[in-house]
C-alpha cells in the first residue's frame, strides 16, 4: 500500500474526483477525513469507504470552516499527512455576463478556498516536518477555458501559482505541495455539458476518451505518496493528452 497510515483531508469529498480520491486512498491505507460544503454527501462517501474515513461539513471559502477541519483532523488523528483539495465549483459565462457575484463565487471558492485551507493545514505539517498538499486546477488555466469562462480560468490559473509560492515557502519543512490540471473529466459539474461538447472533446484528445474521475485521483495519490518525494511546485497535466506543455 503506497499511503499506509497516512492521515488526510480530501475536500470536495461528497462527489467527483473527491469521491474517487477518497476510496483510493483508503484502500491505499490511509484515514482519510472527507469534507465538504454538501455535508451529507460527504457523509455519503465516508460510509461507502468504511472504517477508515469520517466525514464533516467544510465551506473552504470560509475561514473558521478551513481551521475547524484541520483542528478537527488533528483531535482526531493527531496529524495532517496530505491534504487533497478538490472542492470547487465551475461557470461557463463569457465576458459579457460576468457580474461580480459571478467573478466573486468563482475565486471566493476555487482561488481564495485553496489559499485558505492551505494556510490551515501548514501549520501542522511545518511541525511534523511532513506534508503533501495537492491543489487542484484546470487545463482551463493553460489553454484559457474553452467551455469554463474567463473568471475560472483565471481561477484555476491562480491555483497552479498558488501551488508554487506554498511550495517555494514549505519546501523547507519537506512538505511538497503541487496541483493538478485535469482536462474533461466525467462527473456533477460537467454533467450538464452537451453530447456534442462531450463528442468533440473526445475527437480531439489523443487517448480518445474523456477523463474519469479515478484518472484524476491517482494522479494525486501518486502526488502524495512516497514515490513523488522530490517533486514540488509542479502542475501536472492529466488530460489524455489534449494538452501538454
Ligand atoms: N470535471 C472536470 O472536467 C474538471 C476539469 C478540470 C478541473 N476540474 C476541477 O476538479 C475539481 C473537482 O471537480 P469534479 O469534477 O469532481 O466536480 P464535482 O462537482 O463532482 O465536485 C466538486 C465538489 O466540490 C464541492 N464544493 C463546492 N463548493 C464548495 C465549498 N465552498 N466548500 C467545500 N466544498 C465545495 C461540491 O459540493 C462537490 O462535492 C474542481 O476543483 C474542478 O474545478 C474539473
Amino acid at each position: 500500500m503506497l499511503i499506509e497510515g497516512r492521515v488526510g483531508i480530501v475536500t470536495g469529498a461528497a462527489s467527483g474526483m473527491g469521491r474517487a480520491a477518497s476510496s483510493l486512498f483508503a484502500r491505499e491505507g490511509a484515514h482519510v477525513v472527507c469534507a465538504d460544503v454538501h455535508e451529507a454527501g460527504a457523509a455519503e462517501t465516508a460510509k461507502g469507504v468504511g472504517a477508515q474515513a469520517i466525514s464533516t461539513r467544510l465551506d473552504i471559502a470560509d475561514r473558521r470552516s478551513c481551521e475547524a477541519v484541520a483542528r478537527q483532523t488533528i483531535d482526531r488523528f493527531g496529524r495532517i499527512d496530505f491534504l487533497a483539495n478538490f472542492a470547487g465549483v465551475w461557470d461557463g459565462r463569457n465576458i459579457a455576463e460576468i457580474e461580480d457575484e459571478h467573478w466573486d463565487r468563482i475565486l471566493d471558492v476555487n482561488l481564495k478556498g485553496s489559499f485558505l485551507i492551505c494556510q490551515a493545514v501548514a501549520p501542522a505539517m511545518i511541525k511534523q516536518r511532513y506534508g503533501r498538499i495537492v491543489l487542484i486546477g484546470s487545463i482551463a488555466a493553460r489553454v484559457g477555458g474553452s467551455m469554463g469562462g474567463p473568471h475560472y480560468a483565471a481561477s484555476k490559473g491562480g491555483v497552479n501559482s498558488l501551488a508554487r509560492a506554498f511550495a517555494r515557502r514549505l519546501g523547507q519543512y519537506q512538505v511538497t505541495v503541487n496541483s493538478i490540471n485535469p482536462g474533461p473529466v466525467e462527473s456533477a459539474m460537467t454533467a450538464g455539458w452537451s453530447a456534442q461538447a462531450k463528442a468533440d472533446f473526445e475527437k480531439t484528445i489523443p487517448l480518445g476518451r474523456l477523463g474519469q474521475p479515478s484518472d484524476i485521483a491517482s494522479a494525486a495519490l501518486f502526488l502524495i505518496s512516497d514515490l513523488a518525494s522530490w517533486i514540488t511546485g509542479e502542475t501536472l497535466d492529466v488530460n489524455g493528452g489534449l494538452y501538454f506543455g
